[in-house]
């Protein structure tokens, strides 16, 4: 049985863990602002298209420069006055060479897609902007091995791979504009995690350039290293604080020969588990996805034009949503299963869903993937954003939606007053909620009821405050939730060992 919202147990954070931590970062570094002198220097190793700084001579209006002062859902903005996009990696060895002599902070920025504001400046540091590095170094279509510059975009690897019938292991719906090496640098998740793993994984080298330009040549293509520590894995989710990925080599899977999806619709939240239980055992080797949305975030998709709507009768009365898909090598064999699989689930005795809606086409197949996939931008376009990416126990995932929204009503801030909706959605097949809180705007009030209560909610339910999109400048504070002190100070160890002067992307991960 499910507990109640009000049965989750919340534990205060021991004050002395608390208290630990903000000690560790007593003492922030200084950081020298860009200079005339410093651009003069960097013109020497970049030529003038691939300096954008408002310095006087000004190559770039600052409102050039605000896409990238900017984070992506609206809650963080830098005063950089410079970005730099260097073209290979022995430029990007020069120029943080420069800046760690001269004590100049360096934001490393892919995409600029991450959603806990780590890809954006908090004060006036350097941007480094990956963007020009953007060339396929190498594809072995035997073994699948992709060898990229950290800018490729993630939607044009795909691209590069599809013709070899190979996919990229990771999918998510900022495809089309994130990078490798943000991907990489943020360990996204995504939608076929389930599938295919995390990067930890599939990414078998990478080449990083550590803030002393010490090119650090990591860019193996074997799949068997035994030689010691793993150093690749420090970089794998570093949010840019230990140094700059200029190169991924990583695995990519074979194309299935036949993907089908459906978008089944569930009269209540309890069924999604047995749900779940019963996809897995049924579809087995072919499942390649398992996404939930409940009816608030499908009626946002809906309203923001994110894939085409469900027929009236096959959206009344469901409480949530479940996409499935599969990915497999024989289309009959495959839809044979899935046909099977949902006449099985309507012709139960008690049915966990109300109605599945199977795509027949290819145009459709992506239709119900933009209902998911949408919900983001959908949300971005309804308001403001409070965005909680965490990791519970799937049994707890509609009692801490119905936990918070019932939280912010007795606070007052429900509808009328600021709060717009509630919703979740998600990888359940990956126990990852994305717990989003829409608003008019970003209000004090609203962070306050909303923080410390969802962390401490996380924690006792010793789960993770960020399952996916990382720590960035959001969660420095929350860390201590779901990492004890000894990790968290072996953290500071680590990030002194690689950048001792703290010139990479400081008040990111560790405050
Ligand atoms: P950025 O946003 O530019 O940077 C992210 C962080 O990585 C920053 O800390 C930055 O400093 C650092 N960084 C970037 N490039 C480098 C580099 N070369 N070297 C060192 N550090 C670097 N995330 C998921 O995990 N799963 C999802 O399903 C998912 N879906 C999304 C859908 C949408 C619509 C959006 C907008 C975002 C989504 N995200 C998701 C969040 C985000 O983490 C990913 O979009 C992506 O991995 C970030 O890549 P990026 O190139 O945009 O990196
Ligand atoms: C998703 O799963 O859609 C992404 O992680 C983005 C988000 O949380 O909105
Ligand atoms: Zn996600």
């Amino acid at each position: 049985m499910l507990a109640t919202a009000s049965t989750v147990v919340v534990r205060r954070l021991p004050t002395r863990l608390r208290w630990t931590t903000r000690l560790a970062s007593s003492t922030p570094p200084k950081f020298n602002s860009v200079t005339k002198e410093d651009i003069a220097h960097f013109s020497k190793i970049l030529p003038p298209t691939s300096i954008l700084t408002t310095l006087e001579p000004a190559s770039a209006s600052p409102s050039e420069l605000e896409i990238f002062n900017n984070d992506w859902i609206g809650r963080f903005k830098g005063q950089s006055t410079t970005v730099l996009k260097p073209k290979t990696t022995e430029q990007v060895s020069q120029i943080l060479k420069w800046c760690n002599e001269r004590y100049i902070a360096v934001v490393p920025q892919g995409g600029n897609t991450g959603l806990v504001g780590g890809s954006v400046p908090l004060h006036d540091e350097l941007v480094l902007s990956l963007a020009n590095m953007n060339k396929v170094r190498s594809f072995d279509p035997v073994a699948g091995i992709l060898v990229a510059d950290a800018g490729c975009i993630l939607q044009s690897l795909t691209d590069y791979v599809a013709p070899h019938n190979h996919i990229m292991p990771v999918d998510l719906g900022a495809k089309g504009s994130c990078q490798i090496g943000g991907n990489v640098s943020t360990n996204a998740g995504g939608l076929r995690l389930l599938r295919y793993g995390s990067l930890h994984g599939t990414v078998l080298g990478v080449e990083v350039v550590l803030p002393d330009g010490t090119i650090l040549d990591q860019l193996t293509t074997l799949r068997k290293d035994n030689t010691g520590y793993d150093l690749k894995q420090l970089f794998i989710g570093a949010e840019g604080t230990l140094g700059v990925v200029t190169a991924v080599s990583i695995l990519t899977p074979p194309a299935p020969q036949a993907s089908n999806n459906v978008i089944l619709a569930l009269p209540s939240f309890n069924n999604v588990q047995p749900l779940f239980r019963q996809v897995k055992h049924h579809l087995s080797e072919i499942l390649s996805a398992f996404e939930f949305i409940d009816r608030t975030a499908y009626d946002l998709a809906v309203k923001h034009g994110q894939g085409r709507a469900l027929e009236s009768d096959e959206v009344e009365g469901a409480e949530c949503f479940v996409l499935v898909e599969t990915s497999g090598g024989r289309r009959e064999h495959d839809e044979e299963k899935l046909s099977d699989l949902l006449e099985d689930l309507l012709s139960a005795e008690q049915p966990l869903i109300n109605t599945g809606v199977l795509a027949q086409n290819p145009a459709q197949f992506s239709s119900l993937w933009a209902l998911r996939e949408g919900v983001t931008e959908a949300v971005s376009k309804e308001g403001k954003a409070y965005k909680y990416d965490i990791s519970i126990p799937l049994a707890s995932f509609q009692e801490v939606v119905d936990g918070t929204r019932e939280r912010l009503r007795q606070k007052g801030l429900l509808h009328d007053k600021a709060v717009k909706h509630v919703l979740g959605y998600g990888h359940v097949g990956d126990g990852n909620l994305h717990l989003n809180i829409v608003a008019d705007a970003f209000l004090p009030e609203i962070q306050d009821a909303l923080e410390p209560y969802i962390y401490e909610v996380v924690q006792s339910l010793r789960g993770s405050v960020s399952a996916e999109h990382g720590i960035g400048a959001m969660k420095t504070h929350a860390l201590p939730y779901s990492k004890d002190k000894a990790s968290i100070d072996l953290m500071y160890k680590i990030k002194k060992v690689f950048d001792p002067k703290g010139i990479m992307n400081p008040g990111k991960v560790l405050e």
